[in-house]
């Protein structure tokens, strides 16, 4: 551990802060360790790939080629943070740690792990004498210039020890403990359902003013509009009007969208409190249906609207089927 004086643009302050190490060099964890190593601090870096850890050593950070190697090359007390995907990853990454550390020593798991989990690895981790800390990490790619914002769960002492590099990471004002284990990643989990919501809005504007043949409207232009003094603005909406500035009706991007488990954890989330949720429910399902090259649910409505109505049913082949005048014919015509 050792002191450091650092000078932001309108004041100074002093960090007493351990080395810290880090699991995972993805788009997340490499911009962090960035962040930190531009900011003085000393870091030192795994990676499963080894071309990632050689090439974060250009940048003056540490390169460790196991987990072994990066805790011999910290000092006690250890901080580790771990920014890989969520899940038995994460599990596997602690498992493989465990044996290589000291009592006393921080895991912090960076990711978007569900928070039932974190409860779960921090009962495990602190009878072992370790501390987690569930520390949900939201930004994106923009964090490294702009800074993060960290919401975390875990023993407060065990987190005023990081405080000094969430500090350091975070834009001004954007970290916070929330509460016991669990507590960062419930915060995180409700944060990324908002944000499935908000997506959501965006896409469905931006397609009714794609739609709109009476004015042949200008996307970019209404973003650029609207991200200037409107109540919409944010910066969701900047990345749309960059995106719209590149390729005005984002002909070069499929419509289909990934992710899904934070939307999902949330929406569960609201059925066990009875809370209900169905804007980001609505979101969860419409990234669902982006995922379909048909819908079997469509082809279900449009055979009983036939049977029942007689209404005309589009054929696979793109033909069309003229409304039967007797119900329950199929498309031949022949019972
Ligand atoms: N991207 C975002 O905007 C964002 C924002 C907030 C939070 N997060 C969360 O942050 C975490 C990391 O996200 P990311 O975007 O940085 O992911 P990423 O770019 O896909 O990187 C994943 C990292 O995890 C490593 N990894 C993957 N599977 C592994 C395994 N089985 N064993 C060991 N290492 C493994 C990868 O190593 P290799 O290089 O060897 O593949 C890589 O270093 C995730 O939990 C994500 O949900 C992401």
């Amino acid at each position: 551990m050792r002191t450091v004086v650092f000078q932001f643009p309108h004041r100074f302050e002093v960090f007493s802060f351990m080395h810290v190490g880090f699991v995972g060099l993805g788009r997340m964890g490499k911009h962090m360790v960035l962040r930190l190593k531009a900011h003085g601090f000393r870091v030192a870096a795994f990676n499963r790939s080894a071309e990632k850890v050689k090439d974060i050593e250009k940048n003056g950070v540490t390169g460790a080629y196991s987990l072994s190697e990066l805790c011999q090359k910290l000092e006690s007390p250890r901080v580790v943070w771990i920014m890989v995907p969520a899940g038995p990853t994460v599990d596997e990454m602690i498992e493989r740690l465990v044996p290589h550390l000291a009592k006393g020593d921080i895991i912090v798991d960076g990711g978007n792990s569900y928070y039932k989990d974190s409860i779960r690895r921090a009962a495990q981790l602190k009878a072992q004498g370790f501390h987690y800390l569930d520390i949900g990490t939201s930004g994106g790619l923009g964090g490294e210039r702009h800074g993060y914002c960290f919401m975390a769960g875990g023993d407060p002492k065990a987190y005023a020890s990081v405080e000094p590099m969430l500090k350091v990471l975070a834009a001004p004002g954007g970290h916070g403990l929330f509460g016991p284990s669990g507590a960062g990643h419930f915060v995180k989990m409700v944060h990324n359902g908002i944000e499935y919501a908000m997506l959501q809005s965006y896409g469905e504007g931006f397609e009714l003013l794609k739609h709109s043949s009476e004015f042949k409207l200008d996307l970019h232009k209404a973003a650029h509009v609207w991200n200037r003094g409107s109540v919409i603005r944010s910066w969701l909406l900047e990345l749309a009007e960059e995106a719209l500035q590149k390729d005005g009706h984002l002909e070069r991007i499929g419509d289909s969208i990934g992710g899904g488990s934070t939307g999902e954890w949330t929406v569960q989330t609201g059925i066990e409190q009875k809370t209900p949720t169905p804007m980001i429910s609505t979101a969860l399902n419409a990234r669902y249906a982006t995922r379909q090259s048909e819908s079997f649910a469509g082809k279900v409505v449009a055979a009983l609207r036939q049977g029942f109505g007689g209404h005309e049913v589009v054929e696979k082949d793109g033909g069309s089927i003229a409304p039967t005048p007797a119900v329950g014919k199929t498309k031949k015509g022949k019972p």
